[in-house]
């Protein structure tokens, strides 16, 4: 039995991470902290978990919290790890991030996607992009792990099999679509009902952080330099997220070849599932069959027109998107079943 903390417990990363890991049979949460909620019980902030907890919020701050446990989960916006990372990682803990901070390989990178320059470049190296499909090897002996962006992660799944084999011949276009839960739990004039309701935004047409994670991820895979550019949009949705990418190729690709390599990367993958149904209302993925599970859901569809590849990719954004995907690289990293504390059905939103 691992014990675990939870740093910034309170917001809906710290939920799901909360609700999924109270019913892991091979952990036990010993802290949640929270600033805000500190003493008050857990079910306070996340009352889907009244019944399942009695424990309260902790206001440890993340070194004290680090010195109780065996793993830590930063669930704390960017720039704030990276605070405490440095510290902690001298602590002998091991540790699960969950924001921006160590998620790339190569420090010209954050002047670039977040405006700052990284305080701790040497760092960088010791954590493992928590993708378990495609860096299983690496996090089996991982100390630091972290997880990758929401967007990314739908993006990444959904191209990579095309990336790895070398479909990728000119800019890859991606088109992602989101739900509220994406942006936190702090709320703001553009998060308020009466503004997000009803409205298709496009937050980000272009420039979005996530596109140096996608392009880093599919660089390594395909072993060439990819460019990529993505437009953004926040949609009537609270959770998940739906990515359409347009893989542009020169030589018209044939149908088995895609499926080839869909089935090479992902054939025994037990959260991949493939959704390419030629009748019903469900042909290819849709956010609304994943909510609540693990699960990544993919379909892809050629286009003979301009020759392209439209690959799709659905996911919880808070769950595959950020709790699920670390506690699955927590699974591999402390050598327990992968599939521990993850392999429930999505939820029937009807
Ligand atoms: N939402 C998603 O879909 C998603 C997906 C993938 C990754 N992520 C990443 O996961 C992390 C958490 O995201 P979230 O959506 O759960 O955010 P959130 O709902 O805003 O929660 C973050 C929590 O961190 C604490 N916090 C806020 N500002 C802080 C600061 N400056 N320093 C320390 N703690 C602070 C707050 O708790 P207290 O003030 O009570 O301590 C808050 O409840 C972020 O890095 C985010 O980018 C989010």
């Amino acid at each position: 039995m691992k014990t675990v903390a939870i740093v910034g417990a309170s917001g809906y990363v710290g939920g799901e991470l909360l609700r999924l890991l109270l019913m892991h049979p091979e952990v036990e949460v010993k802290v949640a902290t929270s600033q805000q909620h500190a003493g008050e019980y857990v079910f306070k902030a996340h009352p889907n978990l009244k019944g399942f907890t009695s424990m309260r919020f902790s206001m440890d701050t993340p070194e004290e919290a680090a010195s109780k446990v065996d793993i830590v989960f930063m669930a704390v916006p960017h720039g704030s790890s990276i605070e405490h990372v440095p510290e902690m990682s001298e602590m002998g803990v091991k540790i699960v991030d969950m924001s921006a901070d160590f998620r790339f390989r190569n420090q010209a990178d954050y002047p670039v996607w977040y405006g700052w320059e990284h305080p701790a470049p040497d760092l960088l190296q010791k954590f493992v992009y928590g993708m378990p499909e495609l860096h299983r090897k690496e996090l089996k002996s991982a100390r630091f792990i972290s997880v990758p962006g929401c967007i990314a992660s739908s993006s990444i799944y959904s191209i990579a099999p095309l990336a790895k084999a070398g479909f990728l011949d000119g800019v890859v276009v991606i088109d992602a679509k989101i739900g509220s839960s994406g942006s936190g739990n702090k709320p703001s004039m553009a998060t308020h009902f009466s503004e997000r309701y009803n409205s298709v935004r496009i937050y980000s047409p272009s420039g979005h952080r996530h596109i140096g994670e996608i392009e880093q991820e599919l660089s390594i895979i395909s072993g060439t330099k990819v460019k990529v550019t993505m437009s953004a949009h926040s949609i009537n949705m609270v959770r998940g997220i739906l990515t359409t990418s347009s893989v542009f190729v020169e030589r018209e690709p044939k149908i088995q070849n895609i499926w080839n390599a869909y089935r090479t990367m992902y054939g025994e993958e037990p959260f991949v599932r493939f959704i390419m149904d030629p009748s019903g209302v469900y042909k290819y993925p849709d956010p609304k069959l994943v909510v609540g599970s693990n699960f990544i859901d993919l379909g892809f569809a050629i286009d003979r027109h301009v020759k392209r590849i439209v690959a799709i990719g659905s996911i919880d954004n808070l769950i595959k998107g950020a709790a699920g995907n670390a506690i699955q690289s927590m699974n591999i990293m402390e050598g327990f079943d992968e599939k521990e504390g993850l392999m429930m059905s999505p939820m029937r939103l009807v």
